[in-house]
């Protein structure tokens, strides 16, 4: 493998010196992508929320900023990715009011109805099993909770086919796949967005 497929492939799990540097560029080259899709929960209310594929955590300090009086849970398969969002949002973790942990999205290590917001930045493109792991997304929200997938990939651009032929495992979903795999895990009320001008994508959907 090249360097360059070497170093995109970290966008799927970052490990080691070139995780370390895919880490800190999708702080910053996320951040006006995430900023578009947050703008779909104005008027969603949440208290707890779960942060799914955190990366380096930008996108937890985001919401931790767009929504004072909430808790942020952050989770990531990643080591690296845990670390370095404990670190970003180091003065909301020792107010108590951000964490982080290590674990899949398979299996979620949290309790039935823990959670009235879940968000999933340029993360779902590696998720094993999208229905399994939507259903695992619902089991965690509470009824009327909500979950946003916001990627930069709406499954037909030229920049996201390219790389799904690099990124082992990468999968860019449509609007309508992503929407179906949601249905079936027991969403409702499924929103999408597209970028007028990009290939940008956002659902938003109801449990
Ligand atoms: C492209 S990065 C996006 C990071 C961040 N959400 C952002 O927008 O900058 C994808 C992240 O999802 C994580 N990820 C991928 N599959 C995962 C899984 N099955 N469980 C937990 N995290 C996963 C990766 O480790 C990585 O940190």
């Amino acid at each position: 493998m090249g360097l360059f497929a070497k170093f995109v492939s970290q966008t799927r799990k970052p490990e080691g010196v070139l995780g370390k540097l895919m880490i800190n560029g999708m702080n910053g080259g996320h951040a006006k992508l995430a900023d578009w899709g947050m703008t779909f929960l104005e008027g969603v209310p949440a208290s707890d929320i779960a942060e799914l594929g955190c990366g380096g955590g930008r996108n937890a300090g985001e919401l931790l900023r767009r929504y004072p009086g909430a808790r942020v849970t952050a989770l990531d398969y990643s080591a690296l990715s845990v670390e370095k969002t404990l670190r970003y949002n180091k003065a909301a973790v020792a107010a108590g009011r951000c964490s982080a942990v290590r674990a899949s999205v398979e299996t979620l290590p949290f309790e039935n109805g823990a959670f009235d917001l879940a968000t999933a930045f340029e993360t779902v493109y590696f998720w094993p099993g999208l229905e399994k792991c939507f259903a695992e997304v619902c089991r965690v929200l509470r009824k009327g909770g909500r979950f946003l997938i916001c990627n930069e990939s709406d499954g037909t651009d030229e920049a996201g086919l390219k790389y799904e032929k690099i990124i082992e495992g990468m999968k860019c979903h449509t609007a309508p796949q992503l929407a179906a795999a949601l249905s079936l895990a027991g969403f409702s009320e499924v929103r999408s967005e597209r970028h007028p001008e990009k290939p940008w994508l956002t659902v938003v959907a109801k449990k």
